[in-house]
C-alpha cells in the first residue's frame, strides 16, 4: 500500500467535500509521532485538530477504555445511567469557572453548540444569537449559521437561520479594534435587534479555525458586563481552546470571567468522540427532561477515556507543560522571524500551547499571503511535520502539538518547521 494508491481509492469512493488537509494515510500513531503507510515519520503539530492533547494511545487512556470495554460499550444514556458519565460531569462541574455548575454530554462539538443555543433560547424565551466573524462552531446547519467564515464552510449554502447575527471579532493588526467590535454590537442593538430579544452572545475566547486570535480579558469582561446589563447569556465555545490547551483548563479563565454556558469537545475524549455543555444550574436545569440527549451522547468508552484525560492533565501537570511548550514555540518563532532566509513572518501569538503565526507578503508588513501558507504546510509534510493552516485570512499556521510531547520530539518538529519556512 502506498499513499498515492490509497488516495486514488479515496477519491473514487468519497465525495470531494469530505476533504483531508494532507495527502497522507496513517499506519500508526503513538504519542506525538505518526507513521504513514510508506513508513514516513511525522511529528504531529496538528493533534487531529486539537484533539490529542494527551497524545495518541496514552497508556492510561488505553487501559481505561479496555477496562470499560470489558463491562459494557453502549447503554444509551437516555435509557440507562452509567457511573463514568456522572463522574465526568461531577469533575467538569468542579473544574468549570461557574458557581453552581451542572453539565451533560454529547458526541460532537457542533452538537454541544446546538445545545448551548437551544438551552439559552429556552431559558431566555428569546431567539437572538450573536456570534463573531472568523468563528467556527461546527458544520450542522445551526452551527454553520453561527460560523463566521464563508470559504470553504458556508460557500454555496448560505445557511439562513432566523435570529443569528455576526459582529466583527477584534483583530487589531488587521484593522479591527475592540472598540470597532463593540461599536458594531451597539449598531446591531440600535438597528437590527433589540438587546431584550437576544438570548446569547457566543464567543471562542481564542478562535480556533479563525486563526488563534485571542479575545483580550478586557474585551471578554466587557461582553460579560453587556450581557449582565441586558440579561443575555454569555456562551463560550471552548471546543478547541479547552482541556488545558491554553495553559489553564478553560481559556476563559485567563479573563477571570464566569460564562453562563461552556461548550466543550475535542480533547476531552482523548481521541474518542465526546462533547459536552456545562452551565449555570439555573440555566441548564431549566429545560424539561428529554430536552438534552442523543443516542450516543456520553458513550461509556468515551467517558472512561475522558476521566483518564482529566487524571493525566492533573498527574502530568499538563497545564504547566502547555505554558512551557508555548514559551518554547514563541521564542523559536520570534528568533526565526529575525533571520533573513525564511519567508516573511507576520504576527506571532499564543496563549499557552495554542500558538500561531502568520505568513505575510513583505517583511515588517501585515498583508496576508494565503498561497505561501498552503505551500508551507505542504513542504512541512514533505519534511515530516504535520502543520495545519487556518485563519480568517488563510495565512495563519497554527501549532497544536500534544501537551505530552517530549522535548526531543518538539525539537525535531521545530527544526522541520524551520526547514519548511526557508524562503
Ligand atoms: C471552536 C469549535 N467549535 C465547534 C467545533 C465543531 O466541533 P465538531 O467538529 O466536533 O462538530 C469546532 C471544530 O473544529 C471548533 O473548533
Amino acid at each position: 500500500m502506498n499513499n498515492q494508491e490509497l488516495l486514488s481509492r479515496r477519491d473514487k469512493a468519497l465525495p470531494r467535500g469530505a476533504a483531508t488537509a494532507l495527502p497522507v494515510f496513517v499506519h500508526k500513531a503513538l504519542g506525538s509521532e505518526i507513521w504513514d503507510v510508506e513508513g514516513n515519520h511525522y511529528v504531529d503539530f496538528a493533534s487531529g485538530i486539537a484533539v490529542n492533547n494527551t497524545g495518541n494511545l496514552h497508556p492510561k487512556i488505553v487501559a481505561a477504555i479496555e477496562s470499560q470495554l470489558k463491562q459494557y460499550a453502549h447503554i444509551g444514556f437516555p435509557v440507562l445511567s452509567c457511573e463514568p458519565f456522572v463522574r465526568l460531569c461531577e469533575r467538569l462541574n468542579d473544574l468549570a469557572p461557574i458557581d453552581d455548575a451542572k453539565s451533560t454530554l454529547f458526541t460532537t462539538g457542533a452538537e454541544a453548540m446546538e445545545n448551548a443555543v437551544k438551552v439559552a433560547r429556552f431559558y431566555k424565551g428569546r431567539q437572538g444569537i450573536i456570534t463573531f466573524t472568523g468563528s467556527f462552531h461546527g458544520r450542522t446547519q445551526l452551527a454553520l449559521a453561527m460560523t463566521g467564515k464563508v470559504l470553504p464552510l458556508r460557500m454555496g449554502v448560505t445557511p439562513s437561520q432566523a435570529g443569528i447575527f455576526q459582529i466583527p471579532f477584534p483583530i487589531p493588526h488587521h484593522g479591527t479594534t475592540e472598540q470597532d467590535s463593540l461599536k458594531a454590537l451597539d449598531h446591531l442593538f440600535r438597528a437590527t435587534i433589540s438587546p431584550d430579544q437576544v438570548a446569547a452572545i457566543v464567543i471562542e475566547p481564542v478562535q480556533g479555525e479563525g486563526g488563534f486570535y485571542q479575545a483580550s480579558p478586557v474585551f471578554l469582561q466587557t461582553l460579560r458586563k453587556i450581557c449582565d446589563e441586558h440579561g443575555i447569556c454569555l456562551v463560550v465555545d471552548e471546543v478547541q481552546s479547552g482541556f488545558g490547551r491554553t495553559g489553564k483548563f478553560f481559556a476563559i479563565e485567563h479573563a477571570d470571567v464566569q460564562p453562563d454556558l461552556i461548550a466543550i469537545g475535542k480533547a476531552m475524549g482523548g481521541g474518542l468522540p465526546l462533547s459536552g455543555l456545562i452551565g449555570r444550574s439555573e440555566i441548564i436545569d431549566c429545560p424539561p427532561p428529554g430536552f438534552l440527549g442523543g443516542t450516543f451522547a456520553g458513550n461509556p468508552l468515551a467517558c472512561a477515556a475522558a476521566n483518564a484525560v482529566l487524571d493525566i492533565i492533573e498527574s502530568e501537570r499538563l497545564l504547566d507543560r502547555a505554558n512551557q511548550i508555548g514559551q518554547t514555540l514563541q521564542r523559536f518563532l520570534i528568533d526565526l522571524k529575525k533571520t533573513e532566509d525564511v519567508l516573511p513572518l507576520g504576527d506571532i501569538r499564543g496563549l499557552g500551547a495554542m500558538v500561531a503565526f502568520e505568513i505575510v507578503s513583505e517583511r515588517c508588513g501585515n498583508t496576508p499571503d494565503a498561497e505561501a501558507t498552503k505551500r508551507v504546510a505542504a513542504k512541512a509534510k514533505g519534511l515530516g511535520l504535520l502543520l495545519l493552516p487556518c485563519g480568517y485570512y488563510g495565512n495563519t499556521i497554527r501549532i497544536s502539538a500534544p501537551l505530552t510531547i517530549s522535548d526531543d520530539v518538539l525539537e525535531t518538529g521545530l527544526s522541520r518547521l524551520a526547514g519548511a519556512l526557508k524562503a
